[in-house]
């Protein structure tokens, strides 16, 4: 097939190109940059060189292309995961999602493109018993950065979900591997090294993991064969912040991790947020992509299981 990637040049975005081509797809990818563009064509991509927010060269980009689906991977993330660095970046972050994101589907519906996917989030399932799944509400009405973020996300699925194309919503879970935040040159495992990274609480928050490679498999077996409507992509087995930190943090050869009151983090500036996604996030059931994109996610990498010892 022909497939349009906006935001192909990202970190999810680079192994979604991989993906691509090693499935045989002839590939068109968006980017505002000369340099990267030369880089895509090296590669045997197609590279197509707009900025989402002029709605007429997306236009025009993707009409030319004439792709038979679009994927959108946009997104204005800071290179380091700290309270100050992701409000900073909030306002953009938001407009590309919103008003980028409205660019590129308008452009793909003026096209005749037929499928549509996006990137959206699976962590912001409403806290309750067991994991959350494609129907579970999103938390609107939790702290303010998550109810914010879980706003926008439910305002960009609909909009996607409702248009006359077949749309699918991808609901990843936390990124980790090459280019994200939990690589060990990452920013978090930067952090965990100088153990400014605590565990709050009970840190029962249940983290749904997925590695950035295992996203691109599920997002191109979705392209192929799935079904218009929402996938929760992230492994087997989420784990809660009190066991994978200290985890995280011996593969690192790092320190245990700090240790904070409930209490102490409510005092600090979006300390709600922090509360909310170190002890009340809801874990995500990947039941359905595993039934209908056959997805095999790979186990959290720096989880060792305990040595399985068999009685004679
Ligand atoms: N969970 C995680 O750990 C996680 C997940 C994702 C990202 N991150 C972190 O976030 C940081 C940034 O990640 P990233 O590399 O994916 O983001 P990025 O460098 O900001 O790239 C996002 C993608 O969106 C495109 N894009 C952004 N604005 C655009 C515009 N106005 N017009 C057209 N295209 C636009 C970029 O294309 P061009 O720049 O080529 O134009 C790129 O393909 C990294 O440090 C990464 O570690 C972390």
């Amino acid at each position: 097939m022909k497939i349009f990637v906006a935001g192909g040049t990202g970190a999810i975005g680079r192994p979604v190109l991989d993906q691509l081509l090693a499935k045989g797809h002839s590939v068109v990818a968006l980017t505002r940059s000369q340099e990267r563009a030369q880089s895509l064509a090296a590669q045997g991509i197609e590279p197509a060189i707009a900025d989402v927010f002029d709605a007429d060269s997306v236009k025009a980009a993707i009409a030319y292309a004439q792709p038979e689906v679009v994927i959108e991977q946009l997104t204005a993330l800071p290179k380091t995961y700290s309270r100050e660095s992701m409000a900073a970046a909030g306002p953009l972050n938001t407009r590309i999602r919103l008003e980028g994101g409205a660019n590129v589907l308008a452009a793909a519906q003026a096209a005749g493109v037929r499928r549509y996917l996006r990137q959206s989030v699976a962590f912001w399932g409403i806290p309750g018993a067991g994991l959350a799944d494609e129907q579970t509400p999103l938390s609107v009405d939790a702290s303010p950065a998550v109810a914010a973020d879980a706003r926008l996300v439910t305002e960009i699925e609909r909009r996607l979900l409702e248009s006359n194309l077949e749309g699918i919503a991808l609901r990843y879970g936390f990124f980790y591997g090459p280019g994200t935040w939990f690589n060990p040159d990452g920013d978090v495992a930067q952090q965990v090294r100088q153990q400014q990274f605590p565990i709050v609480g009970n840190g029962d928050g249940l983290w749904s993991w997925l590695h950035i490679e295992d996203a691109a498999i599920a997002t191109v077996a979705a392209a192929e064969q799935g079904n218009p409507g929402v996938y929760l992509i992230a492994d087997d087995q989420p784990l809660p912040v009190r066991e994978w930190l200290p985890a995280f943090a011996r593969s690192l050869n790092a320190p245990p991790p700090p240790q904070v009151a409930v209490e102490d983090a409510l005092k600090l500036e979006g300390g709600a947020d922090i509360i909310y996604y170190q002890t009340q996030m809801r874990g995500a059931s990947n039941a359905k992509a595993k039934r209908e994109l056959n997805f095999q996610p790979r186990s959290l990498e720096w989880v060792v299981e305990p040595a399985v010892t068999h009685a004679s």
